[in-house]
C-alpha cells in the first residue's frame, strides 16, 4: 500500500481502514459501521469553520469549486438532483449555481442536516435525514448522486440498486482515483450495471484524477 498516496486521496483512510476490518471481522454489525463512520467525520464537519469544511472538504472555495463542478456535466438546468450524504448542503447550493438544477438533500446526521436546513431555508422542506440505505423517498429524483463508500463494502451492490429504484441517473463522485486505473468504475460494471458517462479533472497528485461517473436507469443492465 502506498501510504502516501491514500493520504492524498482521503484523509483519516487509516481510521476508515479499521472500521472496515472490524466490518469484516463481524466485531461491527451495519449500525456499528454507520455508527463509527459517523462518530469519525461528523464532529469535524460540525467544528469546520468554512462551509466547504462543513462538507467535509479541505479544501477553499476555488478548488472545492474545481473538484467538485464537474459533477454539473451530469445534469441539465430544472432537472431534481438528491446529494446522498448532503452534509451541510453547500453541494445541493453549488449545483443549483453550477447546473441550474433543483437540490433536495439527504443526510444520516441530523446535526448535519439541520445545519443544512439553517443555511438554505428556502430548501429546508427538500432536506431528509436517513441511511440512503432504506431510506424512502417521497418522489423520484432526475439525477442522485452518491459515493459508494457511505456503506460498508458488501451493502454497495445494494445501495447502486436502491438508488437507481427511485432515479433516471445515479452520478457517483466525485472520488480521487489513481490516473491509470478506473476501478471502481469496473468494479460497479462487474455488478452488472452499464456506465453510461464519466467526467473528469486533474488532481493536484500526479497520480491521481478527481472522476465522477454515471449510470442510466434506462441502460442500467
Ligand atoms: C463527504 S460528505 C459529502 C458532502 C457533499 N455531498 C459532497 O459530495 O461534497 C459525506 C456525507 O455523507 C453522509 N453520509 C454517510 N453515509 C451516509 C448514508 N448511508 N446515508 C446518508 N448520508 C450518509 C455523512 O454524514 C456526510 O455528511
Amino acid at each position: 500500500m502506498d501510504e502516501e498516496l491514500e493520504a492524498a486521496k482521503e484523509g483519516g483512510w487509516k481510521e476508515f481502514a479499521a472500521i472496515d476490518a472490524a466490518y469484516e471481522l463481524g466485531t461491527l454489525g451495519d449500525a456499528g459501521w454507520h455508527e463509527a463512520v459517523t462518530s469519525l467525520v461528523v464532529p469535524a464537519y460540525l467544528a469546520a469553520v468554512t462551509a466547504e469544511g462543513g462538507s467535509g472538504s479541505s479544501r477553499d472555495a476555488q478548488s472545492w469549486e474545481y473538484a467538485r463542478s464537474l459533477l454539473a456535466d451530469a445534469a441539465t438546468p430544472g432537472q431534481t438532483f438528491l446529494d446522498i450524504g448532503c452534509a451541510n448542503g453547500l453541494l445541493m447550493e453549488s449545483m443549483a449555481n453550477w447546473g441550474g438544477v433543483e437540490p433536495y438533500g439527504v443526510e444520516i446526521s441530523p446535526e448535519l442536516a439541520a445545519i443544512a436546513r439553517s443555511r438554505l431555508p428556502q430548501w429546508a422542506e427538500r432536506i431528509w435525514v436517513g441511511n440512503a440505505l432504506d431510506w424512502e423517498p417521497p418522489h423520484g429524483f432526475d439525477v442522485v448522486r452518491t459515493n459508494v463508500d457511505y456503506v460498508p463494502v458488501p451493502r454497495r451492490r445494494a445501495l447502486i440498486e436502491r438508488l437507481l429504484s427511485y432515479s433516471e441517473r445515479l452520478l457517483i463522485g466525485v472520488f480521487n482515483e489513481e490516473r491509470e486505473t478506473r476501478s471502481l468504475e469496473r468494479r460497479v460494471a462487474a455488478w452488472g450495471f452499464a456506465i453510461s458517462g464519466r467526467s473528469e479533472r486533474s488532481h493536484p497528485h500526479p497520480r491521481l484524477a478527481y472522476r465522477a461517473f454515471w449510470i442510466d436507469a434506462d441502460d442500467a443492465k
